[in-house]
């Protein structure tokens, strides 16, 4: 019987998307990849790419830009740590990449399994990957219940990628099984009928394709309500840089005032107050919804105006409204600003 290494091979090399960095064995270039594909599927990440890489086509180079313009490219992406993390890490190579699985390991932003894709990609060293797809693949072929979340669980599904893995081509078949997983296998409607292991797969034969993998907790969603205000002051606008804590950390955005729930009459409380006293805001744009991977966030956007005698609060930059393209923003602050049409 053919092995499960050999036939996914085989479905790869017929089936294999075509990306750009399938084209290149520069490490490097490979890492940037996989950052970008933490946690961004790959249509949406292809575009990224191609631009992080003619920008920044070196360690060096990425070493040398400012941590805002390295922020600017990564706009619209989310998780922007991957971004502050990739730039840190690219300044401690000293303008070479690191050869061995230790040194790629020991980079910021990079776990156990960015780690095993870059060296099996980039050097053809013997690490499986373990991400989404492959739970979903192992669970469903060889019919495994131990929740995928449970440590018990991610030691089985470790244990069984790492004894799977080709060894000749550990690169080509780690891709094999996430794009098997992205394209066949997927987690609704699979395409059990164009499945090459369909015959061995051990949740078909048993009606549990639905079911598998399994997961113990469902992710908690909280709600937030943010109220972000637009200063109009003559032709210019303020902006505030985020400091560390949260998702948003050295992004830009205008001033924000949160609320409990999203009745609070957020005008009068101590927070908007501090800023623009009794001054009148103006709604402009209704709530927005968006979702992050924790969390809903409900966002609004005011104006105020203000006459060009009043002082910029502290914390914040005055700049033209002209420039704030030039600011790296979240996409929820750019969804805002474009429906407001100011600024963008
Ligand atoms: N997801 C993350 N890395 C990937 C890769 N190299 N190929 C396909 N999907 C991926």
């Amino acid at each position: 019987m053919k092995s499960f290494a050999s036939i996914l091979l085989d479905w790869y090399d017929q089936h294999k998307r075509d990306l750009p960095w399938r084209h290149t064995r520069d490490p490097y270039l490979i890492w940037l990849s996989e950052i970008i594909l933490q946690q961004t599927r790959v249509a949406q990440g292809m575009e990224y790419y191609l631009r992080f890489a003619k920008r920044f086509p070196t360690p060096l180079s990425l070493a040398e830009a400012s941590e805002d313009e390295v922020l600017k490219y990564w706009q619209g992406l989310g998780y922007y740590s991957r971004a502050r993390n990739l730039h840190a890490a690219a300044k401690s190579m000293a303008g070479v990449f690191p050869r061995s699985y230790e040194g790629v390991r020991a980079l910021k932003g990079v776990g156990d399994y960015t780690a095993a894709a870059i060296c099996s990609i980039a050097y053809q060293m013997p690490y499986a990957v373990v991400d989404g797809n492959v739970y979903r693949v192992l669970a469903r072929v060889f019919g495994i219940s131990i929740a995928i979340d449970s440590p018990e669980g991610k030691k089985v599904f470790m244990q069984k990628a790492q004894q799977l893995l080709d060894g000749k081509r550990p690169g080509d078949y780690n891709q094999a099984i996430m794009d098997f997983g992205a394209m066949v296998c997927t987690p609704v409607s699979p395409q059990c009928d164009a499945c090459p292991l369909a015959k061995r797969c051990k949740a078909r034969q048993e009606k549990r394709v639905e079911e598998l993998p399994v997961k113990m907790q469902k992710t908690k969603i909280s709600s937030r309500y943010f109220h972000y205000i637009y200063v109009r002051q003559g032709n210019n606008t303020w902006l505030h840089k985020r400091g560390p804590g949260d998702v948003w950390q050295n992004l830009y955005e205008p001033p924000l005032v949160e609320s409990q729930t999203p009745e609070e009459n957020w005008l009068a409380g101590a927070a908007y107050k501090r800023l623009f006293g009794r001054r009148k805001a103006m709604l402009k744009v209704p709530p927005v919804k968006h979702v992050l991977s924790h969390r809903v966030i409900y966002a609004d956007l005011s104006e105020v105006d203000l006459p060009s005698s009043c002082p910029v609060a502290e914390g914040f930059l005055c700049v033209s409204a002209k420039e704030i393209p030039q600011y790296a923003v979240s996409r929820l602050v750019q969804k805002l600003l474009e429906k407001a049409k100011v600024g963008i």
